[in-house]
């Protein structure tokens, strides 16, 4: 049989075992608090995700969406998915819907590290500008509402950011000078808003940024001449602008940087070499700008496009040969130009139908009706 030990350590055990308990069951009292004022301030008519926000429970058990450091008790996590594959949603076989507007007292919660609070589609009014004080934030993403006003200006506060997503909402103004200064961020989703000005010229502070979605704003100006120092840069989408100026010849020298989206915005000048004869880049839309001179001559057998369209624009001269020693080319649209003479034959050909050639000014061979 095995003795029990001394009684004061026992019981010295078991104050601190009880306390542990207590400790890992308790939601910090300030955090349960903001997290009701949270609540209050929407309305998810549909799946009822809040019904399991109920006062008297723990907000760190059985809270939807909420998670906590077990040690603290502080709410590290609002994880809030209005498309989501959890049971919550198969069962209401619905996507979700909410509506209402981000409460202030969000700021509270000063241990938060991921705010998630996306595809809600109705969510409006703005983002509080408090946020920018909750200084373990690593996570925000309120893609997919209705958010308007602007980026909170004093955003460059939150050092440890890593992922910011405001994409599919109604936000305006400019990007906020202090944004650059975000030393961690990986991920930048603005797709899709009314954010105009220029892209700030020290963009390529931003040393860890690998995706950069600007799509589908209001933005002008020139592209950076800073983004070239951007070593871990994959993918740039600045379509759908009112971007100006050339296309920098450096855009083609840089490592990582796959896919490559300007369309759809006011680009003049000649399309540079070093981008066609990247073989890094698998996705390149040039398309609806005003781009002039010949398609340059570089292609090779390490080139490999899942899709390349340089449609809608001014294009002259020939196809250059060199294109049907491409190893690949998934989808080429090259139509809407000024483009002349025979399409050429190969592999990269054979499954082009019409369609990518069409409305030039004197194509012909292929699979355009038109024989050489
Ligand atoms: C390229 O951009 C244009 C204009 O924004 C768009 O219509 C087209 O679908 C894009 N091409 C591809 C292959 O996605
Ligand atoms: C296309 O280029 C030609 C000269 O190369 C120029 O005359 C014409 O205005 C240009 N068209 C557009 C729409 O920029």
């Amino acid at each position: 049989m095995t003795k029990l030990l001394p009684s004061p350590f026992s019981s010295l055990l078991a104050v601190v075992f009880i306390s542990l308990i207590s400790i890992v069951h308790c939601c910090s009292p300030k955090d349960q608090t903001a997290l009701n004022a949270f609540k209050s301030s929407l309305n998810e008519p549909n799946l009822g995700i809040f019904n399991t926000w109920s006062e008297n429970t723990d907000c760190c058990k059985g809270w939807y969406g909420i998670s906590c450091d077990p040690d603290s008790g502080r709410v590290t996590d609002i994880s809030l998915r209005g498309e989501s594959e959890d049971a919550i949603f198969q069962k209401a076989g619905r996507s979700g819907y909410m509506t209402g507007s981000i409460d202030p007292a969000v700021c509270d919660l000063t241990a938060l590290s991921s705010f998630v609070l996306a595809d809600w589609k109705g969510i409006s009014g703005e983002i509080p500008t408090c946020i920018t004080s909750l200084a373990s934030l690593r996570v925000i993403d309120l893609a997919g509402n209705k958010i308007t006003g602007e980026i909170p200006a004093e955003i460059g506060k939150l050092t440890k950011l890593a992922v910011l997503n405001l994409a599919e909402n109604r936000m305006s103004g400019e990007i906020p000078p202090s944004l650059t200064s975000l030393a961690e961020l990986k991920h930048l989703e603005l797709t899709e808003n009314g954010i105009s000005g220029e892209i700030p010229a020290d963009f390529g502070s931003l040393k860890m940024l690998s995706r950069a979605l600007l799509g589908r704003n209001e933005l002008a100006g020139s592209i950076p001449g800073s983004i070239s120092g951007m070593k871990r840069l994959a993918d740039l989408d600045l379509s759908r602008n009112h971007i100006e100026g050339p296309i920098p010849e450096w855009m083609g020298s840089m490592k990582v940087l796959s896919v490559l989206n300007l369309d759809s915005n006011s680009l003049t000048g000649p399309i540079p070499g070093s981008i066609l004869s990247n073989s890094g880049f698998g996705v390149l839309n040039l398309s609806r700008n005003a781009l002039e001179g010949s398609i340059p001559d570089v292609f090779g057998s390490t080139t490999y496009f899942m899709s390349l369209d340089l449609s809608h624009n001014n294009l002259s001269g020939r196809i250059p040969d060199s294109l049907s020693s491409a190893k690949f080319v998934g989808h080429l649209d090259i139509s809407h130009n000024r483009l002349c003479g025979p399409i050429p034959m190969g592999s990269p050909f054979d499954h082009l139908e019409a369609s990518s050639f069409s409305d030039n000014e004197c194509l012909c061979g292929g699979p355009l009706m038109k024989t050489c």
